[in-house]
Protein backbone atom coordinates (compact mmCIF):
# COMPACT_ATOMS: atom_id res chain seq x y z
CA UNK A 1 0.00 0.00 0.00
CA UNK A 2 1.56 3.46 -1.31
CA UNK A 3 -0.62 6.66 0.47
CA UNK A 4 -0.03 10.33 -1.09
CA UNK A 5 0.01 13.50 0.58
CA UNK A 6 -3.14 15.22 0.42
CA UNK A 7 -2.72 19.01 -0.79
CA UNK A 8 -4.64 21.02 1.35
CA UNK A 9 -6.84 23.89 0.37
CA UNK A 10 -4.30 27.13 -0.10
CA UNK A 11 -1.82 25.08 -2.38
CA UNK A 12 -1.91 26.34 -5.85
CA UNK A 13 -2.28 23.22 -7.88
CA UNK A 14 -5.66 22.55 -6.75
CA UNK A 15 -6.92 25.62 -8.39
CA UNK A 16 -5.13 24.54 -12.42
CA UNK A 17 -7.07 22.80 -14.54
CA UNK A 18 -5.65 19.17 -15.78
CA UNK A 19 -4.88 16.97 -18.75
CA UNK A 20 -6.48 14.31 -20.42
CA UNK A 21 -4.57 11.06 -20.74
CA UNK A 22 -4.10 9.85 -24.08
CA UNK A 23 -2.43 6.06 -23.17
CA UNK A 24 -2.54 4.12 -20.09
CA UNK A 25 0.83 3.89 -18.92
CA UNK A 26 2.49 1.85 -15.97
CA UNK A 27 2.62 5.49 -13.96
CA UNK A 28 -0.48 6.18 -14.44
CA UNK A 29 -1.74 2.53 -13.18
CA UNK A 30 0.29 2.88 -10.14
CA UNK A 31 -1.05 6.52 -9.55
CA UNK A 32 -4.47 5.11 -9.43
CA UNK A 33 -3.63 2.32 -6.92
CA UNK A 34 -2.05 5.02 -4.98
CA UNK A 35 -5.21 7.07 -4.72
CA UNK A 36 -7.15 3.95 -3.99
CA UNK A 37 -5.19 3.59 -1.06
CA UNK A 38 -5.00 7.65 -0.09
CA UNK A 39 -8.96 7.54 -0.25
CA UNK A 40 -9.70 4.36 2.00
CA UNK A 41 -6.85 5.30 4.36
CA UNK A 42 -8.67 8.88 5.09
CA UNK A 43 -12.22 7.49 4.95
CA UNK A 44 -13.36 9.80 1.55
CA UNK A 45 -15.99 8.98 -0.67
CA UNK A 46 -13.91 10.19 -3.87
CA UNK A 47 -10.59 11.74 -4.92
CA UNK A 48 -8.95 13.41 -7.54
CA UNK A 49 -5.55 13.38 -9.35
CA UNK A 50 -4.77 17.06 -8.42
CA UNK A 51 -5.31 16.04 -4.57
CA UNK A 52 -2.45 14.11 -4.92
CA UNK A 53 -0.38 16.79 -6.88
CA UNK A 54 -1.09 15.24 -10.32
CA UNK A 55 -2.46 17.39 -12.76
CA UNK A 56 -4.04 14.38 -14.87
CA UNK A 57 -8.03 13.34 -15.14
CA UNK A 58 -7.92 10.55 -12.99
CA UNK A 59 -11.21 10.15 -10.48
CA UNK A 60 -11.40 7.82 -8.07
CA UNK A 61 -14.89 7.19 -6.01
CA UNK A 62 -16.29 4.93 -3.76
CA UNK A 63 -19.90 5.50 -2.14
CA UNK A 64 -20.52 1.93 -0.80
CA UNK A 65 -21.05 1.47 2.62
CA UNK A 66 -18.37 -1.64 2.94
CA UNK A 67 -15.74 0.42 0.55
CA UNK A 68 -15.65 -2.66 -1.69
CA UNK A 69 -17.01 -0.82 -4.46
CA UNK A 70 -14.33 1.64 -6.39
CA UNK A 71 -14.77 3.43 -8.99
CA UNK A 72 -11.89 4.49 -11.52
CA UNK A 73 -12.79 7.22 -14.03
CA UNK A 74 -10.54 8.35 -16.81
CA UNK A 75 -11.33 11.85 -18.45
CA UNK A 76 -14.59 12.16 -17.02
CA UNK A 77 -17.28 14.14 -18.91
CA UNK A 78 -20.44 14.92 -17.62
CA UNK A 79 -23.05 14.13 -20.19
CA UNK A 80 -26.35 14.66 -18.40
CA UNK A 81 -27.21 16.30 -15.63
CA UNK A 82 -31.33 16.76 -13.90
CA UNK A 83 -32.85 17.27 -10.43
CA UNK A 84 -31.51 18.92 -7.55
CA UNK A 85 -30.32 18.12 -4.35
CA UNK A 86 -28.88 20.40 -1.53
CA UNK A 87 -26.87 18.49 1.12
CA UNK A 88 -23.41 18.86 3.14
CA UNK A 89 -20.45 17.97 1.78
CA UNK A 90 -16.73 17.90 2.52
CA UNK A 91 -13.06 17.32 0.91
CA UNK A 92 -10.28 15.65 1.92
CA UNK A 93 -8.19 18.59 0.85
CA UNK A 94 -10.65 21.04 2.94
CA UNK A 95 -10.14 19.00 6.57
CA UNK A 96 -12.19 19.88 9.30
CA UNK A 97 -15.25 21.74 8.09
CA UNK A 98 -17.90 20.65 5.70
CA UNK A 99 -20.47 23.01 3.72
CA UNK A 100 -24.44 23.15 2.09
CA UNK A 101 -23.97 22.80 -1.65
CA UNK A 102 -26.95 22.48 -4.42
CA UNK A 103 -26.05 19.90 -7.00
CA UNK A 104 -28.11 17.84 -9.99
CA UNK A 105 -29.16 14.81 -8.03
CA UNK A 106 -28.69 13.06 -11.45
CA UNK A 107 -25.55 12.62 -13.22
CA UNK A 108 -24.91 10.69 -16.34
CA UNK A 109 -20.79 10.47 -16.99
CA UNK A 110 -18.60 9.20 -20.04
CA UNK A 111 -15.38 8.28 -18.75
CA UNK A 112 -12.93 5.74 -19.38
CA UNK A 113 -11.50 2.51 -17.24
CA UNK A 114 -8.42 1.58 -16.29
CA UNK A 115 -7.84 -0.72 -19.61
CA UNK A 116 -8.76 2.90 -21.75
CA UNK A 117 -12.29 1.19 -22.70
CA UNK A 118 -15.03 4.03 -22.97
CA UNK A 119 -18.02 3.63 -19.59
CA UNK A 120 -20.84 4.99 -18.93
CA UNK A 121 -21.52 5.99 -15.04
CA UNK A 122 -24.91 6.98 -14.09
CA UNK A 123 -25.88 8.00 -10.07
CA UNK A 124 -28.13 9.11 -8.33
CA UNK A 125 -27.98 11.42 -4.52
CA UNK A 126 -24.37 10.49 -3.34
CA UNK A 127 -22.94 8.98 -6.21
CA UNK A 128 -24.14 12.11 -8.60
CA UNK A 129 -22.90 14.39 -5.79
CA UNK A 130 -19.63 12.65 -5.78
CA UNK A 131 -19.09 12.28 -9.51
CA UNK A 132 -20.09 16.22 -9.83
CA UNK A 133 -17.41 17.02 -6.86
CA UNK A 134 -14.71 15.15 -8.17
CA UNK A 135 -14.96 15.89 -11.81
CA UNK A 136 -15.02 19.61 -10.06
CA UNK A 137 -11.62 19.17 -9.51
CA UNK A 138 -9.98 18.17 -12.68
CA UNK A 139 -10.93 21.85 -13.94
CA UNK A 140 -9.46 23.32 -10.53
CA UNK A 141 -12.84 24.27 -8.65
CA UNK A 142 -13.05 23.32 -4.74
CA UNK A 143 -16.53 22.76 -3.14
CA UNK A 144 -16.26 26.05 -1.05
CA UNK A 145 -16.89 27.93 -3.88
CA UNK A 146 -20.56 26.39 -4.38
CA UNK A 147 -20.87 26.71 -0.46
CA UNK A 148 -24.43 27.99 0.67
CA UNK A 149 -24.19 30.17 3.99
CA UNK A 150 -20.78 29.59 6.09
CA UNK A 151 -18.57 26.53 6.22
CA UNK A 152 -19.36 24.42 9.05
CA UNK A 153 -16.84 22.85 11.97
CA UNK A 154 -17.09 19.22 11.76
CA UNK A 155 -15.20 16.83 14.62
CA UNK A 156 -11.60 16.03 13.53
CA UNK A 157 -11.38 11.86 13.99
CA UNK A 158 -8.72 11.05 16.21
NI1 LIG B 1 -12.75 17.12 -2.98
Amino acid sequence: MALRTIRKMGDEILTKPCREITEMKHRTKVLIRDMLDTMYESNGVGLAAPQVGILKKVVVIDVSEEGDCPLVLINPEILELSGEQTDQEACLSVPGVSGAVTRANYAKVKAYNEDMQEIIIEGEGLLARALQHEIDHLSGILYVSKVEGELQPVPQEE
